[in-house]
């Protein structure tokens, strides 16, 4: 080990990493220097202090006020606008001006599916995997305005190599190789409670993904704004794993966001309860941001307006567009000045004598930087409202809500009313769609698209299984 590295760590009292340093072969050796090597070490050490061993909670501003965001249909005030930001969507996807971006680091743990989530078999009668009703939407986008969509997936360290070989073995599901640009984000240690850096192995620390927010350094980095740079990409529409129902590309949200000279732009549905576990878009000290839905003060999550809805409305759905050139800006001293949040977890580790532990009660720091905290950082930030049928079931416990089988039944529904206003007749029994129904994202990405379609059947009868090849 070089000496440097040795002293540096000792002078942040983190030379605990090294107790069974000498006793590592030397593959074991280079394993976790290389690890030491990708963190900053003067970062830890200030981060060790100041959230690890200080309980420090992210201060709430004073005053907050609910957000205001663009309606979902165009209202006479709107029109003009809303008639000029999807003319503008399609022209930037004709130009190839848009990347996909999907983040899909996380570890995925609520659903317990032992592999990178985006593997998950998702659909309600093809079973498609996450990753391949992504991959159709964005190759019919792609189709439809003669433009392929280059499309960054953001991996981490234990999820890359299983995610890149689920794509090969799939033949990247029709998608062009060249046109898929994966890379890694950055990954975080755990810290014990008094702020020592744990070790995973002798030969590791223990290490989990550095959260969300760590996409926009991670662009950074892994040459991902150098790529779109070269190839003209200005915006990137990002989503998240979790939610096959998201549309990938919308050009009237995606041309708002460009005509408003917004640097950050993001999709919010109206609440299902007032304490429902999504984060919230207000104006906390003037400027746009999203608290989360456990420090938003229960007090003023409750409050409702004269007419009876919640003052505090908008709830986030983790679809944002950025702007190229602001994750520029963001990367340019260096180091993302997004805030850490603190979770207290059970991480298992390697004592001092060795031996593994399996805590039973939190043991642990885990700290992460999340993406909506870049919105206070934007010019001209905009929320858009859009539909919670139409747009969001996400995938992320085993059973109950956010399961499986809700976004199955959702994704039914979503594609029952499609066909419906379609004029298509569907069997239904307590007012569900009494038929298991998907429809191909190559054969409609929208209710409209399908509607210029040839519908291969007059009505979806009980208990069929309709799949509607694109
Ligand atoms: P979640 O907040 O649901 O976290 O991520 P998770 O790690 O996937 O799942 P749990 O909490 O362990 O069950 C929301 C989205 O953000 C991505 C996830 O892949 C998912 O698309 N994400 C999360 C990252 O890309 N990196 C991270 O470090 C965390």
């Amino acid at each position: 080990m070089d000496t440097a590295l040795r002293e540096k760590l000792e002078s942040i009292h983190q030379q605990n990493v090294l107790r069974f340093y000498d006793q590592l072969n030397s593959e074991s050796q280079k394993k976790l220097e290389s690890q030491l090597r990708a963190l900053d070490l003067d970062h830890i050490a200030e981060l060790a202090e100041t959230q690890v061993k200080e309980k420090a909670a992210l201060p709430l501003p004073k005053n907050i006020e609910p957000a205001k965001a663009y309606p979902r249909e165009a209202d006479a005030q709107h029109r003009g606008l809303y008639h000029d930001a999807e003319k503008r969507g399609h022209e930037l996807l004709r130009q190839g001006k848009i990347g996909a971006f999907l983040v899909a680091g996380g570890q995925g743990t609520r659903l317990g599916y032992d592999g990178p989530k985006g593997e998950y078999p998702v659909t309600p009668v093809k079973h498609k995997p996450l990753f391949q009703v992504f991959a159709e939407q964005l190759r019919a986008y792609g189709r439809d305005s003669g433009k392929s969509i280059p499309w960054y997936i953001m991996t981490s360290t234990v999820n890359d190599a299983p995610t890149r070989a689920f794509f090969k073995k799939h033949n990247y599901f029709g998608y062009s190789p060249g046109d898929i640009f994966f890379f890694e984000q950055g990954m975080m240690p755990a810290f014990s409670m008094n702020g020592e850096m744990l070790l995973g192995a002798k030969d590791s620390l223990a290490l989990s993904p550095d959260g969300h927010g760590g996409s926009l350094s991670a662009l950074n980095r892994s040459g991902a704004l150098e790529d779109m740079r070269k190839r003209g990409v200005e915006h990137l529409s990002y989503f998240q794993v979790d939610n096959p129902l998201v549309h990938t590309i919308d050009p009237l949200f995606l041309g708002l966001h460009d005509l408003t000279g917004s640097e950050m732009s993001s999709k919010t549905i109206p609440k299902a309860t007032a304490l429902e576990k999504v984060g919230n878009f207000v104006i906390g000290d003037g400027k746009l941001q999203v608290i989360e839905y456990s420090d938003l003060p229960e007090q003023l999550a409750l409050q409702t307006n004269s007419d009876g809805t919640l003052r505090f409305n908008a709830g986030s759905i983790a679809i944002h567009a950025v702007r190229r050139t602001f994750v520029e800006r963001l990367n340019q001293s260096g180091r993302l000045e997004l805030p850490w949040h603190r979770a207290e977890k059970k991480v298992p580790y390697i004592d001092e004598n060795g031996k593994e532990v399996k805590p039973d009660k939190p043991n642990a720091v885990k700290l992460e930087q999340f993406v909506f905290d870049a919105i206070p950082l934007a010019k001209n930030p905009i929320v858009y409202t859009t539909d919670r049928a139409e747009e969001f079931s996400p995938v992320k416990n085993a059973e109950g809500v956010d399961s499986p089988a809700t976004s199955k039944r959702d994704q039914t529904r979503r594609a029952a009313r499609w066909l419906e206003s379609a004029g298509i007749e569907i069997a239904k029994k307590n007012g569900e769609p009494d038929a298991e129904i998907e429809i191909s994202p190559l054969f409609a990405t929208s209710a409209p698209q399908l509607r210029t379609r040839k519908l291969p059947m007059q009505r979806v009868g009980s208990g069929e299984k309709t799949y509607i090849e694109g």
